[in-house]
């Protein structure tokens, strides 16, 4: 343990997050519809396969596994979860509600009660052991037959049927969540937009209207979602989810400089502008014009996205990007989803995506000096390789020794003045990777035995980690 002679505020949130279609489950149980993770084929190809023209959104059991389906069976065993995350003391557990346990096509006018009933019972579980639920309305789960009958988010009629949701989940969840964020990583589109917006790009010419008309759509959404929150539940906090990955000039060449400044504004701060201050930013309408993009905006749209802007930031944060003009001849980042250049200083974990705990406190600064509204660290981790020892235990002192750093990061944040609310650490349990499919990609303090073959019988152990996060907490973050 390090002693950190720095103070995290009181009252600040310590835990882990999830989400549903990478945790629950049972993805027939309960009258859930199909989602799009439904269909996601396991393995590190699954996202090239899902992009691949012609891709029908099918489940093709004799071609793929589907390690969604089942994944770490949190449906049944949420109580057990539920147990060892209180042993850790958390404070708050993120995790999503599936919009198809609640309303299987997307597009019913009536909820289901069996899916609405669910969630009563895992946030009746997290109150007896004192956890506030921190929710996310829509992770990378819309209804399939949003994504096959509409077109994901580039249909404007999604508005209305997210919309219903919120306001459902709302009135049923009003006295036991305080805690809600509108769109996981919303941002993240501008990479996959399949995920969360459902579609995936067929036509590098539209790519681009696409994109930006599903964002204006998801902004109407997200505002009109912070307004039932604010209306139905008073004293909630909703946020936007941003996943942020500070960009670094490759060297201080001014057109490499420049070329940093413009994809940190697209991609870590567009949204942002949107969602917090209310407003399209200026320099996005230049980005428009040279993209051939045309927002079809209707009357009343950029009113409501002024008038409901979000009580805070929830981001994630894994890496930093190291940007510079021309790539061509340069060392790309192999597991790097954001495209960017290998940076001389840093390391990388297993999947190629490079550890920066510094980028973190970057990160903070930068949002905070930007908007001033509450931060919150809702998604950071490492995805790692884990070793079960023949008496059963698992030494990750390398996954403490990233959460530590990155920890550090954080409190030099606050002390550098940022409001930060708080803490939680991605796959608090071990889950399916969204972006391979994988088991063995593994962030959890808890082991749960399940493997990329789908074998496993889905014990649970605690790791190293888990008794020291449980000390972290115990001491506000003072013994690291
Ligand atoms: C974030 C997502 O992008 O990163 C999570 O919000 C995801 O859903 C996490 O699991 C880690 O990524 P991966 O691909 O390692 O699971």
């Amino acid at each position: 343990m390090n002693v950190l002679n720095k103070r995290f505020p009181e009252g600040f949130l310590w835990g882990g997050a999830t989400a549903a279609n990478q945790m629950e489950g049972g993805f027939h149980e309960g009258n859930k519809g199909l989602n799009i993770a439904d269909v996601l084929p396991g393995g590190k190809e699954r996202l090239n396969i899902l992009m691949q023209p012609g891709f029908t959104f099918e489940i093709d059991e004799d071609k793929y596994s589907y390690p969604n389906h089942e994944a770490i069976d949190f449906y049944h065993r949420y109580q057990g979860d539920i147990a060892l995350f209180a042993e850790m003391g958390f404070k708050v557990f993120r995790m999503s509600i599936a919009w198809t346990r609640i309303f299987p096509n997307g597009t019913e006018l009536e909820p289901n009660e069996e899916g609405l009933a669910f969630y009563d019972r895992v946030f009746d579980e997290l109150h007896q052991h004192g956890i506030e639920p921190v929710v996310t309305i829509s992770h990378y789960e819309m209804p399939l037959n949003l994504v096959k009958q509409y077109g994901g988010w580039r249909s404007r009629e999604l508005v209305t049927f997210f919309e219903r949701y919120a306001k459902v989940i709302f009135n049923r969840y009003q006295k036991k969540v305080k805690y809600w964020m509108t769109f996981n990583e919303i941002n993240g589109a501008l990479h996959f937009p399949i995920m969360s917006m459902g579609f995936s790009i067929q036509n590098e010419e539209t790519k681009h209207q696409d994109i930006f008309q599903a964002f204006h759509h998801q902004f109407v959404a997200s505002a009109l979602a912070v307004k039932a929150c604010h209306e139905i539940i008073p004293d909630a906090q909703i946020g936007c989810m941003i996943l942020f990955a500070p960009v670094y000039s490759y060297d201080c060449h001014p057109d490499n400089v420049m070329y940093a400044l413009e994809e940190e504004r697209v991609f870590n701060f567009f949204c942002g502008d949107v969602q917090v201050r209310g407003e399209y930013p200026a320099f996005i309408q230049r980005y428009f014009q040279e993209h051939n993009i045309t927002l079809e905006i209707e009357d009343g749209d950029l009113d409501i996205i002024k008038e409901h802007t979000v009580d805070y930031i929830g981001l994630s944060y894994y890496m930093s990007q190291t940007q510079m003009l021309d790539k061509s001849g340069a060392d790309v980042v192999p597991g790097n989803l954001l495209q960017g250049v290998k940076n001389p200083f840093l390391k990388a974990s297993d999947w190629g995506w490079e550890i920066d705990p510094a980028g973190l406190r970057i990160s903070l600064n930068k949002l905070y000096d930007r908007y001033q509204v509450p931060l919150f660290v809702v998604e950071n981790g490492l995805g790692a390789y884990d070793t079960v020892e023949a008496d059963g235990s698992i030494h990750d002192d390398y996954r403490i020794d990233y959460l530590r750093s990155h920890i550090e990061a954080m409190a030099e944040a606050v002390e550098d003045g940022v409001a930060l609310m708080g803490y939680t650490s991605w796959g608090c349990i071990d889950l399916v990777s969204a972006s391979t499919g994988e088991f063995s990609k593994r962030y959890g303090f808890i082991y749960v035995d399940k493997h990329d073959d789908g074998s496993g019988t889905l014990e649970r152990k605690k790791k190293d980690s888990f008794f020291w996060y449980k000390k972290v907490i115990e001491t506000n973050g003072t013994e690291l």
